[in-house]
Parts: structure tokens; sequence; C-alpha cells
């Protein structure tokens, strides 16, 4: 049994962790869009609400999903967004290697429907791989204007009297591969035309610019030093590939993939330097947007580690969410909450059926994979204050050679109380842990996420094998409370 013991600083606040990191990402790929959220209006199988499937939505409202983006990843670097509007296209959609006939009913109108259903703010991924200024330019207008323009009009006809009024717009997607393989130098010239001519049609607008790793991101940001102020995202997305087999997974990868996961912090914190350095005393500010980011194991890819000789044919991007990947979500989180003043969205990729996905579907059947349940846990941070965490004693996580502690927490405080969420990384031992909080006197709500195996999966025959449980948290003496934390798991206290 580890023993370990947390102190919850309530007095120094990191800052607000914005519902913007809390984000999801649905693109046309696989069963994600079509399939998982959408059925259209002319099916059976299952009720919907418009096309989008009744219990998807109400599962993913539950979840939340305060933002969304869309049409990708590399599908938006083909996307031309008249096809969604009014008269469909039937058109060669493109993403990852996979060819399918899109048959766009999932357009612009449905994606902001969807939003509105889900409560989400849209983040619209734009086409700067196929497509062109103009085109972008147009469909910002067509979104957001208020005038008596022909785009407007139209879109008015189209059933949006009022504009979208949506504010995130990605400028490409991973332009140094499948959006157009460019490199920094040019891409940032190119960005700073599109974000130029954006700006004209609507200066309320927030452009997310496309970067990747250091070097790419330096280049970028050096080439455009001048016109910083045309950007307020730099893009960087992370996916863990490290872990071996999605489920037949080792100690050692099971460890692997946990410490991916805390590494993403220091992505962040990297990027986010630079984009300090370059910023100097400018009082402009540039967000670091992780608008992609999770597990992606060898079997739903032919490249990587253990990918070409795990893969499934043909490659879906579906794989199976063990308990393992909702404790990945957690470790990735607490990073969030402690780089919130600099990292300003995050989408989990992706949001239904493909890759590290929290809602899954099979024909009629819906189930929610463990990570569903991990975010749920995180419910009360979203919108709070991140609070630090230290740990004042405690066992290392075997395998970890920068001596991260076994168990570890995240902490934010609202006016309600301070919720705390656990973590305990370790695959066999249980914890017994005590946390400090000043000045709360009871538990408001406890909830366990924990199971048998960190192998174990829900799926439509059990859906219900790994899911939220009631959990007791002992007083201990004054601001002191006492959790029993069972290994693999994660729990979240709200103390009030
Ligand atoms: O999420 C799957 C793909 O991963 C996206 O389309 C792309 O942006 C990334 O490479």
């Amino acid at each position: 049994m580890l023993d370990t013991h947390l102190t919850v600083r309530t007095d120094s606040p990191i800052g607000t962790i914005s519902p913007r990191l809390y984000g999801h990402f649905a693109e046309h790929l696989g069963r994600c869009c079509y399939d998982g959220l959408w059925l259209g209006t002319e099916q059976t199988l299952v009720p919907t609400y418009g096309g989008f499937r009744k219990d998807v939505v109400d599962a993913l409202k539950a979840m939340p999903v305060p933002l969304l983006r869309w049409p990708g990843g590399c599908y938006a670097d083909h996307y031309h967004w008249r096809d969604g509007i009014g008269e469909r296209v039937r058109r060669l959609g493109l993403s990852c290697g996979l060819q399918v006939e899109d048959d766009n009913t999932l357009g612009t109108h449905e994606f902001m429907a969807l939003c509105r259903l889900l409560g989400a703010e849209p983040y619209l991924a734009g086409n700067m791989g196929s497509g062109s200024v103009q085109e972008l330019c147009d469909w910002v207008e067509y979104c957001n204007s208020g005038l008596n323009t022909s785009l407007a009009a139209e879109r008015v006809a189209n059933g949006a009297r009022k504009p979208f009024d949506v504010k995130l717009w990605g400028v490409g997607n991973e332009n140094w591969g499948c959006g157009g393989n460019y490199d920094a130098e040019t891409y940032a010239r190119e960005y700073r035309r599109y974000a130029t001519m954006l700006r004209h049609v609507d200066t309320t607008i927030e452009l997310v610019a496309c970067g990747q790793e250091d070097e790419w991101n330096l280049k970028f940001l050096q080439t455009n030093q001048r016109w910083l102020n045309l950007m307020d995202h730099l893009s960087i997305h992370r996916y863990w590939i490290h872990g071996g087999p999605e489920l037949n997974f080792t100690d050692e990868q099971y460890y692997g993939l946990l410490s991916e996961a805390d590494e993403t912090e220091d992505f962040v914190k990297r990027t986010a330097d630079y984009v300090m350095d370059a910023l100097g005393t400018s009082s402009h500010r540039i967000g670091i947007a992780l608008d992609e980011w999770g597990v992606w194991h060898p079997e739903a890819r032919a490249w990587g580690p253990d990918g070409a000789e795990l893969h499934r044919e043909p490659i879906t991007y579906e794989q199976a969410g063990t308990l393992r990947d909702a404790l990945s979500i957690g470790v990735t989180l607490e990073g969030f909450h402690h780089q919130c003043n600099v990292l300003t969205l995050a989408n989990l990729a992706q949001i239904v059926n493909v890759l590290h996905a929290p809602v899954m579907t099979d024909g009629a059947a819906m189930w929610v994979t463990p990570s569903y349940y991990a975010l749920q846990l995180h419910l009360p941070h979203i919108g709070a204050k991140a609070l630090p965490v230290d740990v004042t004693h405690g066992a290392t996580m075997p395998g970890s050679s920068k001596g991260v502690s076994a168990v570890t927490a995240t902490a934010s405080s609202t006016e309600a109380g301070v919720a705390v969420t656990l973590v305990n990384r370790h695959i066999s031992e249980g914890a017994s842990v005590v946390v400090n909080v000043a000045g709360m006197s009871r538990v408001a709500n406890a909830g366990l996420l924990a199971g048998d195996s960190p192998r174990a999966v829900n799926s439509a025959q059990d859906p219900d094998c790994i899911k939220v449980a009631p959990l007791n948290v002992g007083a201990d003496g004054a601001g002191l409370w006492r959790i029993e934390l069972p290994a693999h798991s994660m729990a979240t206290v709200e103390l009030a």
C-alpha cells in the first residue's frame, strides 16, 4: 500500500481553467461524424435530434463538450464549405489515406445545430491546402456577417437569420504534412496573407496558426516576427504512440503510455516559451492550441512503433479504449491545469468512434469508454481556478526517470468549494492518501473510477464494466481528508 500526503495550496491559484481546455474534435474520418454523430433525417435505426443520434448527443452533453473542432484534421484541407450548404455536393472525402463518398449532408448549418444541442463553442478548421484565401474569407462572411450581403442573405435563406458568430478559425491543419507539405517559412508567409484578409472580413475572430515541433515553431515565429498580432493561437498536436498494444500491453508499456501523457505538459510549456520569446515586450497574447491530443494505438495506424505489425486491415481509426487510456487523460489534464495561463484550447481526438473516443456506437448500440468517465470526473474543474497540489510525501511511479509520484492530483476552487482529482498511476499497488485542504468542512460529492485490470474496457455487450462508483472519504483531522485509492484508479472529491 502506497502512503501519500498531498497538500492543496488554496491560497495560490494558478489561473482559470478555461472551458476551451475541455474541447473535442469531430472529423469526417471513419465513423466519427457520419454514423457516430450524424445519421441524417431519413433513417429509423435510433431516435435523432434532427439527424444527430440522440443517445450520443445526450451522453456528450453530460460529459460535457464546451468546444468542438470540425471538420478536420487532414479532412479540412480538402473541405469546400459550399458543398455542405443548400444543395449538397457528393464529393470524394479525403483524410488520413481514406477515400469515401461524402454526401455532405452534415454541413455548416448541421454542425452549428450540433453545437447548440451540446452547448459547445464551434471551432472551424479552414482549408489552406486545396482552398483559397477568398474561399475561407467567404466562409467567415457566410457564418458571421450581419450585413445584407449575398453570402449573409444565403445563410438566412438556408435557415439562420442570426450570424453564427464563430470566433475560432484554423488556418489549415498540419500544413507541414497532409495540409500541403509546406516548409515553415512558406507556410508563415501564406498564413500572413490568409490572416490579413480574414481579419478584414471579421476583426473579432481568433485565428489559429499551424505549428508543429520546435524547429517549425521557431522558424514560423521568426518569419512572422513583425506580424505576430495576426495570430491568436498556435496549434500543436500530440498523439501518444509508445504504449504498445491497445489491450495486451505489458506493465512497462502501461507506464510508458502514462509517461508519454505526462510529457505533453512539457511540450505545451516549451512551445509557449518560444511564443513568449517571440512576443518579447509586446502586450499581444498568443495561446497554445493543443487541438489534437490523445492515444493512438498501433492497431489503428500502419506507421510508428508497432504499427507495421499490429495494425488492423482496413484501418478504420477505431481502437479499444481501456482504463489505462482513461488514466492517461487524468495525467494530461493535470498538465493542462498547470499550464492554464498559456494553453488556451485543447481538443481530444476524436469525439465518437475514432481514436481516443469517449463514446462508441455499433448499429443501434451506444456505450461510453472509461475515458468518458475520466472526463466527467473533471467536470467540477471546468471554469474553476486551478490550484497547485504539492506531493509532501509519496512513492515514485515505477519506471519514471523524472521521479514522478505514483499518486498525483489536480485541484481547483470555485465559490462552491474545492475539487480534487487524484490519479493512482501504480499498476498494482493501492494507495492510502491524505489530502490537506484548508477551510473545507464537508464532502459534497466523491466518485471513483477503478477496475480489476487497467486493460478493462466497456463494450456493447458489457457497457458498464468500468464506470464511476461512489467513494468513501474519511475526515482525518482539521482540513485533512483520507482517501483509499485502488491500483490504477482515478477519483474526484468535491469539498465544500
Ligand atoms: O486525428 C486523425 C488525424 O491526425 C488528423 O486528421 C490529422 O490532423 C492528424 O494527423
